[in-house]
């Protein structure tokens, strides 16, 4: 398998995310997001880690854009801070924030690397969140016009533009599960924040696409191939189930199907939150849409799952071989869902905006021998081509992640990077991984 076999016209790629690389946390003028606050609640993070300073990209994205270069990788996926933008999240812009937007996407540019921009990943400043956050409707006036000025500042210069990232994962961890940023553990919290992030990811590509229609704008869905336990039709109604909250709930709305009601019934509580007229708001021909597939789940019947009445069988008791996150190694997954989300009527063309794996990563002499990890990309990337080869329009491919970084509630530990950092002194090395994929970038094309 080389680079050629999947065209000229392929986007390969990195992608990494503000909160979870930049650090300065409160420099220049950032305001506070919610992860600045959850990070410093008890027990809520592994070790009680955070990442005020992390990979230091803030000062440090001149030498790792280099690196990049070196590396061959033309396309590079990042966020933008909304509170670094807004410290209040609407009203003063924050030049010194705008600033640096400018310097990175000016480096790239001027070292030949595409810049791809996620308007929203996970990181939303504090003072909405003091207001109810995507629990409050509000959110659809104060996302739109952090959108329409992102797209005012940078659109002359970036062209590819995500509006959220995972929202299903926002949503439910943050809203439903108290896991992630900003903790809450409420149903209802969930369906108002799973309504109103729907409506903001077709308004605010709306609003992207009226401001400048040469733009490219999509969006990006979590996603994981889910098999049912055994072939007994209570299992195989869960996996239907497990299914549709994983795989359809944010996607089906934006591709003008509504929500997954018929096989969600608790969906039917969103009508709450619904206004006349959003059944319809909620859909936009997007120009791509992001999926970001890494592992298969096994769903079973279990009555005492509220809600659903179905489960997922933990890949730690199933004798598979699993990553530092005890997700499933299952590179046909990823040929699966491509084969399943370009079976949709009208679906656009599909970008994997994400796809990689932690490993217990040792830099051994100078050097991080990460065999398990060069396997894990070398075997998803072939699955891609397989699916392309069979007509999926799958148009682009980005690792997850460049660098190791803090990776949410599970801290440090899981590094997910094809570089590795040393958290301390901040050296970059470049993984084996990542000297992988370096040469199969640069292979005959
Ligand atoms: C999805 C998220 O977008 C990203 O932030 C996260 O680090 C990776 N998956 C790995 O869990």
């Amino acid at each position: 398998m080389q680079r050629s076999d999947f065209g000229d016209q392929f986007y390969w790629g990195v992608s990494t995310a503000a909160y979870q690389i930049e650090g300065a946390h409160a420099t220049d003028g950032k305001g506070s997001s919610i992860w600045d606050e959850f990070v410093r609640k008890k027990g809520k993070i592994y070790q009680g880690q955070h990442a005020d300073l992390s990979t230091d990209y803030y000062h440090r994205y001149h030498q790792d854009l280099l690196l990049m270069k070196m590396m061959h990788i033309p396309n590079y996926r990042f966020s933008l801070s909304w509170s670094r933008l807004f410290p209040n999240g609407t009203g003063t812009v924050n030049k010194k924030g705008v600033d640096f937007y400018n310097r990175v996407i000016d480096l790239c540019l001027e070292l030949g690397i595409e810049p791809w921009i996620t308007c929203y990943h996970w990181d939303l400043p504090a003072a909405l969140q003091a207001k109810g956050g995507w629990t409050n409707r509000s959110i659809l006036g104060w996302f739109e016009d952090y959108v329409s000025f992102c797209i005012q500042t940078f659109g002359d210069r970036v062209r590819h533009w995500m509006i959220l990232n995972e929202p299903l994962v926002f949503c439910g961890a943050g809203y439903f599960l108290g896991l992630h940023a900003p903790g809450e553990k409420k149903f209802n919290s969930f369906l108002a924040a799973a309504h109103h992030a729907t409506l903001c990811q077709a308004s605010a590509a709306r609003v992207a696409k009226s401001l400048n229609s040469q733009l490219q704008v999509g969006t990006t869905f979590s996603c994981a191939h889910v098999e049912p336990r055994t072939h007994r039709s209570r299992d195989r109604e869960a996996a239907v189930k497990i299914d549709a909250v994983l795989n359809r709930l944010f996607i089906e709305p934006v591709l003008g199907l509504g929500y997954p009601v018929k096989d969600l019934s608790f969906l039917r509580r969103m009508e709450a939150y619904m206004h006349a007229g959003d059944e319809a708001q909620m859909a936009f021909e997007m120009d791509f849409i992001g999926i970001q597939p890494y592992t298969r789940e096994i769903a079973r019947y279990d009555l005492f799952t509220p809600f659903l009445q179905a489960n997922i069988v933990k890949a730690t008791k199933r004798q598979v071989p699993l990553t530092a996150m005890h997700w499933e190694v299952y590179p046909p997954a990823i040929y699966h869902l491509l084969k399943k989300f370009s079976n949709y009527p009208n679906m656009p063309p599909i970008m994997v905006t994400e796809n990689g794996a932690a490993f217990e990563d040792v830099l051994e002499d100078g050097q991080v021998g990460d065999k398990l990890r060069r396997q894990y990309l070398e075997n998803h990337i072939a699955e891609v081509l397989k699916a392309k080869a069979e007509g999926v329009n799958v148009q682009g491919y980005f690792v997850w992640s460049f660098t190791d970084n803090f990776e949410w509630a599970e801290g440090y530990r899981p590094r997910f990077g094809i570089v590795h950092v040393d958290f301390t002194t901040q050296k970059r090395t470049v993984k084996q991984s990542g000297q992988w994929y370096a040469s199969f970038l640069q292979s005959c094309r």
